[in-house]
């Protein structure tokens, strides 16, 4: 693996899902992939309706704690999408690639659409944007929660139809890279995945006071809900994947077993979660409190132009194989 893109919506604060499935992956990869690029994707969180004044907010927010949960602009791109015109543009060419009768099949379209009033054109070309950020430069894998497999399944398609109508073997074969934490479960409904747009009980914030996740893993649901897996509850298995994730595996395996037993008590699984979350955030709400908005619009700056740089290559080529642009003539 030679380089690698991975993007985030502004949406709302950075969750314990977001990083368990994808932030904690991106940091790792910093250690064995040459170049990484990672970008807080504000044209796709405009796919959702607009708040004005919030999303610039957001964004500069979301960076910040990118940065603090390891993200480093010496080793990575960091960058907002909104800052390289070439997505928009390279979106609209893979537009002419794409199938309606695959977008109409996304799931996430599907969603969100039942939870719209408004169902803009957007939220239904949003994969389009979406696997033009990944081939705008070229990267051979994507590291993502599983939510997003279906996305990367049409982003492979479109490169290969491109390539097939176009002649050439431009774009190349994007690989998913799934983490340990690639689907994780609400609090308050562990049949569904954490996400912001369920409501704060549902997700742990990774800036929320150490008392306030303390208070939210108290009340997480255990007993009800869906299907067990074993005889362990889906709330009780989303517990004990949260201790496994925080690296408390022995913990995590010992508390397994006398649940399976019928001997565990709730409370006490609670308590250690809590604590071990706690552990595992702490560092990053630190780090955090000492990043000035200042430092944040410095570093995204900086990785606008370092991404643009190889993004402005691509479209000229992209260009020059469909025969548009000043150069076609
Ligand atoms: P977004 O902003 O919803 O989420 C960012 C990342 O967090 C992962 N994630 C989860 N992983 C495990 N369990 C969960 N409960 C959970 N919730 C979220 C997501 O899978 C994602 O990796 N469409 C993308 C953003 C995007 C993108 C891209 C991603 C735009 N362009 C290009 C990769 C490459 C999204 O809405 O992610």
């Amino acid at each position: 693996m030679r380089r690698i893109f991975s993007g985030i919506q502004p949406t709302g604060s950075l969750h314990l899902g977001n990083y368990f499935g994808a932030v904690r992956n991106w940091v790792q990869l910093q250690d064995q992939v040459p170049e990484c690029i990672y970008c807080v994707v504000d044209y796709h969180a405009i796919t959702g309706g607009i708040e004005p004044g919030e999303l610039a907010r957001r964004t500069r927010q979301l960076a910040g704690d990118l940065v603090a949960c390891g993200i480093d602009p010496s080793r990575s791109i960091l960058f907002v999408q909104s800052h390289v015109p070439e997505h928009t543009e390279l979106a609209w060419v893979l537009s002419a690639f794409a199938a309606y009768g695959d977008l109409s099949r996304m799931t996430q379209f599907k969603d969100k659409a039942e939870r719209s009033k408004h169902i803009s054109a957007g939220l239904f070309t949003y994969p389009v944007l979406q696997a033009a950020d990944i081939l705008l430069y070229l990267a051979d894998g994507v590291p993502v929660g599983d939510d997003q497999s279906q996305h990367l399944e049409f982003t492979r398609g479109i490169a290969r139809r491109f390539n097939q109508l176009i002649g050439v073997e431009y774009f190349p074969d994007v690989a998913t890279l799934l983490s340990d934490g690639k689907r994780i479960m609400s609090l308050a409904d562990p049949d569904s995945k954490m996400s912001k747009s369920l409501g704060d009980k549902h997700y742990i914030g990774l800036l929320e006071p150490a008392s306030a996740v303390a208070k939210k893993i108290r009340s997480a649901v255990t007993d009800i809900g869906g299907e067990a897996t074993a005889t362990v509850s889906p709330g009780v298995a989303n517990l004990l994947d949260l201790l496994h994730l925080c690296g408390a595996a022995d913990k995590a395996d010992e508390l397994t077993a006398s649940a399976l037993a019928g001997e565990l008590r709730y409370g006490d699984l609670k308590l250690v979660v809590a604590e071990q979350v706690n552990a595992l955030l702490e560092p990053i709400r630190e780090r955090r409190a000492q990043l000035s908005d200042a430092e944040v619009v410095d570093i995204l700056r900086s990785g606008a132009q370092r991404a643009r740089d190889i993004a402005a290559a691509t479209m000229t080529r992209v260009r020059g194989l469909i025969g548009v642009g000043p150069e076609a003539l």
